[in-house]
């Protein structure tokens, strides 16, 4: 039988983790988290775009492993808020005003039904020594004009997706992984490694 091909996952998000984790299931991929490997690392986001961005976290984190890197970078864009805002710091945006509870709060009173977009770009390193694939997945919506739903985490709570009526946070676990910008990037992702025969 063909061994699994081991990958490690470079984030400290337990969430995207876990989502990662449900996306890959059933493909012959097996996914370590930082944790699982003991890697402490978190290293400086100071990349302009979410391609460097991933690629700062894969490369800092791939001098701990010989095993192949993948990283996530990912965000939210609101139109109402400007181009491509708050995107790559959306993190940060939400620790600046105050939490994720309060941004989101203050999200759907400020730009409820604007247009927005949930995007990832993913860079897998070192499936061949030295070698970098990028991938990305997008899924297209708007904000909501209340907070709905328990499920997911961040922004999932104000983000209705196209040919929905509800939020992210209102459809089930299984439902975010079939639909989200995690879940393409990594569909992305897997053809590749079908093609290419490591899987
Ligand atoms: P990163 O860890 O630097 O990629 O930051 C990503 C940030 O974007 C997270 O902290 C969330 O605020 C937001 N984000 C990314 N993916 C999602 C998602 O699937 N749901 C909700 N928010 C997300």
């Amino acid at each position: 039988m063909k061994e699994k091909l081991k990958i490690c996952v470079a984030t400290n998000n337990e969430h995207k983790v876990g989502e990662l984790r449900a996306i890959f299931n059933g493909y012959d991929v097996e996914l370590y988290s930082l944790k699982d490997l003991n890697i402490v690392v978190d290293p400086e986001e100071n990349g302009k775009t979410y391609a460097e961005n991933a690629y700062i976290k894969a490369k800092a984190t791939s001098a701990f492993t010989s095993i192949p890197v993948l990283s996530d970078d990912s965000g939210i864009e609101i139109d109402a808020l400007g181009d491509h805002f708050p995107g790559i710091y959306s993190s940060r945006y939400a620790t600046k005003n105050g939490g994720q509870e309060v941004t989101n709060k203050m999200l759907v009173e400020k730009c409820a039904s604007s247009k927005a977009r949930f995007i990832a770009h993913f860079v897998l390193l070192n499936l061949e020594k030295g070698s970098r694939h990028d991938f990305e997945g997008i899924v297209n919506g708007k904000v909501s004009s209340t907070i709905e739903g328990k499920g997911g985490f961040g922004y999932d709570p104000i983000f209705v997706p196209d040919g929905y009526d509800v939020t992210i946070a209102s459809l089930s676990p299984e439902e975010k992984n079939h639909i989200s910008h995690r879940y393409r990037a990594s569909i992305a992702l897997l053809e590749f490694l079908k093609n290419e025969k490591y899987i």
